[in-house]
């Protein structure tokens, strides 16, 4: 692969893949996000339509966390749920066959077939870049990534965290607010967030 791979093909890419949520100006802003990360997290990766996007966009290390199991997929959502019922329904090892092929030719991606509870310990705090949330999203283990995970980012880096529209996500909103991070860009459905000591700022937004 020869990088770097202009934004408008990462894009066409992830589009390509037919398994997965992420839309065409979230795959572009996270391939732009990644552009100089030297390690990328995704947490919640599926058919791998976001995880490309990160895996395009840079040569650093790239690990996708998912344990694509049913089980792990409805804790927190009742079977009576229609959002228990759905991922009951899907085959989450089909999936995760066709995401292993997407990434084969990408040795610098490495899925770890794991829950983020039980990945988050193996990495050192302060070493990650980019960390995109997108696991189960019931209020508790949504809360708890961003609690296992936020340690590890760099003091320059980032959270992508994502479905910010569902009630479920509004207390690790809290959370992240409450503990020194600042949404620096809302996108209605994902937002991204930095340590509030961090000297970004996007040139995008206002800041008073
Ligand atoms: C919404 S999908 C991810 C979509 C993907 N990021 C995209 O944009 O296409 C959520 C994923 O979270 C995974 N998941 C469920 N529980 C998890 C956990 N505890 N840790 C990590 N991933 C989990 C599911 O297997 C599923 O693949």
């Amino acid at each position: 692969m020869v990088f770097p791979i202009p934004d408008d093909e990462i894009v066409k890419r992830c589009l390509a893949v037919r398994d997965g949520w992420a839309d065409e100006n979230k795959v572009r802003r996270m391939a732009q996000l990644c552009r100089d990360a030297k390690c990328c997290v995704e947490v919640g990766v599926w058919g791998g339509k976001s995880l490309l996007a990160m895996a395009l966009a840079t040569k650093g290390d790239v690990y996708g966390i998912d344990p694509w199991e049913t089980e792990a997929s409805v804790t927190g959502w009742g079977d009576n749920t229609v959002h228990g019922a759905w991922w009951r329904s899907v085959d989450h090892e089909a999936i995760y066959k066709k995401c292993k092929a997407l990434m084969s030719d990408m040795p610098h991606v490495k899925l770890l077939r794991m829950t983020s509870a039980d990945a988050s310990p193996s990495f050192a705090d302060d070493t990650v870049d980019v960390v995109h949330i997108d696991g189960n999203h019931a209020e508790d283990i949504a809360l708890s990534d961003v609690v296992a995970w936020t340690p590890k980012i760099k003091k320059e880096g980032c959270l992508i965290l994502d479905d910010i529209d569902w009630p479920s996500t509004k207390p690790t909103q809290q959370w992240l607010l409450d503990n020194g991070w600042k949404q620096v860009e809302n996108n209605h459905n994902w937002a991204v967030y930095r340590f509030s000591s961090s000297s970004y700022t996007n040139p995008n937004l206002n800041h008073e």
